[in-house]
């Protein structure tokens, strides 16, 4: 198992990466992992620019809000938290602002099942969760509720969440999610996608 100093570094190695593939938009989004055996969650801090991001400024907390190191988490704790509440296999959570996702999440739309990747790496189709006001336990606990066994949940009006066994798997299926939703995107303006109900 990886020590809590190099998850810290992965996550801002990751967060920087997202930043610069469009995943994230200016300082929104955030990522964490979660260490059952510590009971710590790490998490990126809110409103710093990922180009400046360091390993240090990584919160170290509790799923109840304790803090435990320097440093303000990001707004959206809470959802990262009630993710790690309800699901015990989600060891990261990475919340994303990924344009073509996002733009299903703000039409209150699930992601259809069109691509086979939506199999393989996301459990099908990606459903989006009703809308809750930004940064309250509500935006996790819809959430949390909605995703189900998928590999991500929309936050309406909001942005994208990728969950995963670790940073890497939440990693891949964030990058899953928007390329779902934007060759669903493409294919509607040339067509009538289908959609698979098996493999
Ligand atoms: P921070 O993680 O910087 O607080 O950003 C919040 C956010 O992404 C809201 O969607």
């Amino acid at each position: 198992m990886a020590n809590i100093d190099e998850l810290k570094q992965e996550i801002v190695d990751k967060s920087l990466q997202a930043f610069l593939a469009g995943l994230f938009a200016g300082t929104s989004g955030n990522m964490s992992t979660y260490i059952p055996e510590k009971e710590i969650m790490l998490i990126t801090p809110t409103s710093v620019r990922y180009e400046t991001m360091q390993a240090h400024q990584i919160v170290e907390m509790r799923l109840d809000g304790t803090i435990l190191s320097d440093g303000k988490p990001s707004s959206e704790w809470h959802l990262h938290a009630e993710m790690y509440k309800a699901h015990p296999n989600v060891k990261a959570v990475f919340h994303t602002h990924s344009p073509y996702g996002t733009a299903f999440a703000v039409n209150h739309m699930s992601i259809p099942a069109t691509l086979i990747e939506a199999y393989f790496f996301l459990g099908g189709e990606i459903p989006c969760a009703k809308y809750a006001t930004p940064g309250t336990p509500e935006v996790g606990i819809y959430a949390a509720e909605t995703i189900g066994d998928k590999g991500g949940v929309l936050l309406a009006n909001h942005g994208v969440v990728a969950v995963g066994k670790d940073l890497s798997e939440a990693y891949l299926r964030a990058e899953y999610i928007e390329d779902a939703a934007k060759i669903y995107t493409f294919a509607k303006q040339i067509g009538t996608p289908v959609e698979l109900k098996q493999l």
